[in-house]
């Protein structure tokens, strides 16, 4: 086996686990499970886009090791993060006979990332799982920090467990094959990252995202081990979002808004919500007085440049007026005793939670943002 390019310690007591992030991991998948120990014979979930693509080279993988294995490829796509593919998940692993000891693989995305460690939080009580992430959203975010679940008819994410991975697997040689749109929309949340916490990180995004969004493995790695090694640092400090957890959500309460108002369809991915959603809580801080002028129009000024939608008038057709969409921010789940809960900052590398955010304020950002369209 050889040494991945990078790897990530996440230190939670009990639960402590690697992430390794490299090219070409997946070939050697089997060296990296099978001393996790159960069954030589593993059971992994996966979509059908990605079987198609990348699961006999994770088979065979498995194989070099003498690890057999076996595989449910369910639809792609969001409406798979639901009960009746959770039943189907459960009820396969259990037709796998999967065992307290064993490892489940959720090989995937977010959506198969966050059902499949759901699947393992409540089969038999808890499995095991290891994920292994193939978008760079779910490499940089979904697959670390243990969040697992579906989503219900009242909002995304709403039913699930804290379950940490016993072992994260991201490969970075499969964002080679995601189209530009999905790999633009994972960038969303690894500028994400220097805008929360790191403004060096932010200023290397604004030199090197060209070069990675164009396939430099390098510049991947390092934006991958970067981001991921910011969110274990915040998952070890707050693993159940007491607190500081919730500046991963930056740019999340605008985005779940406009997700809402679109549907949860095409016309806006996660990502390109959370950049958008980016660009309006630097906007709504500046107008706070908290941050200067300057931070939102850099801010936007970077997702531009790298072709990513950054202002409303960038969404296709109708959305909601500022009121109605202030209204889908309070159906949010990040709404603490009724009052919405803010990421704000006081400059490029340094936000901060508040719920002390006046509501016309809000709205004016809203109002203007809309007029722009
Ligand atoms: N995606 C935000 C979190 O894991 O907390």
């Amino acid at each position: 086996m050889t040494s991945p390019a990078a790897t990530v310690h996440v230190d939670l007591p009990g639960r402590a686990y690697d992430i390794h992030i490299g090219p070409d991991l997946l070939a050697q998948a089997g060296a990296y499970i099978a001393p996790l120990g159960g069954r030589k014979h593993v059971a992994i979930v996966t979509d059908k886009t990605v079987a198609g693509l990348h699961l006999k080279t994770l088979q065979d993988g498995l194989a070099q090791a003498g690890l057999t294995s076996e595989a449910l490829a369910l639809p792609a796509g969001e409406a798979t993060k639901g009960w009746p593919q959770l039943q189907c998940t459960c009820e396969w692993l259990l037709d796998q006979k999967v065992e307290r000891g064993d490892v489940v693989i959720a090989f995937g995305g977010g959506v198969i990332g966050d059902l499949v460690g759901f699947a393992a939080a409540i089969l038999r009580r808890g499995v095991r799982f290891v994920q292994i992430p193939t978008t760079l959203l779910a490499q940089v975010d979904s697959s670390v920090g243990g969040k697992t679940g579906i989503n219900a008819r009242h909002g995304k994410n709403l039913i699930g467990a804290f379950h940490q991975p016993s072992l994260v697997l991201a490969d970075t040689a499969l964002l080679g094959t995601l189209q530009p749109r999905d790999f633009l929309a994972g960038y969303g949340e690894v500028v994400k990252y220097g805008l929360l916490g790191d403004s060096a990180f932010f200023d290397w995004l604004e030199k090197l995202g060209p070069a990675m969004a164009a396939g430099d493995m390098d510049a991947r790695v390092q934006a991958v081990t970067r981001s991921v090694q910011m969110k274990a640092d915040i998952v070890q400090r707050d693993e159940t979002e007491q607190g500081d957890r919730a500046l991963l959500n930056l740019g999340h309460t605008f985005c779940h808004a406009l997700e809402a108002a679109t549907g949860y369809s095409d016309r806006l991915l996660h990502g390109e919500g959370v950049a958008i959603g980016c660009g309006m809580a630097f906007e709504l801080s500046a107008r706070m007085g908290l941050c200067s002028q300057e931070n939102p129009s850099r801010v936007r000024e970077h997702i531009r440049s790298m072709g990513m939608k950054v202002d409303l008038r960038d969404i296709d057709g109708d959305l909601p007026d500022a009121e109605a969409l202030l209204a889908l921010m309070g159906q949010d789940k990040k709404v603490v005793a009724g009052k919405l809960r803010f990421i704000l900052a006081r400059d490029i590398g340094d936000a901060f939670i508040t719920s002390e955010v006046p509501r016309d304020k809000v709205l004016g950002v809203l109002k203007d943002a809309l007029a722009e369209r």
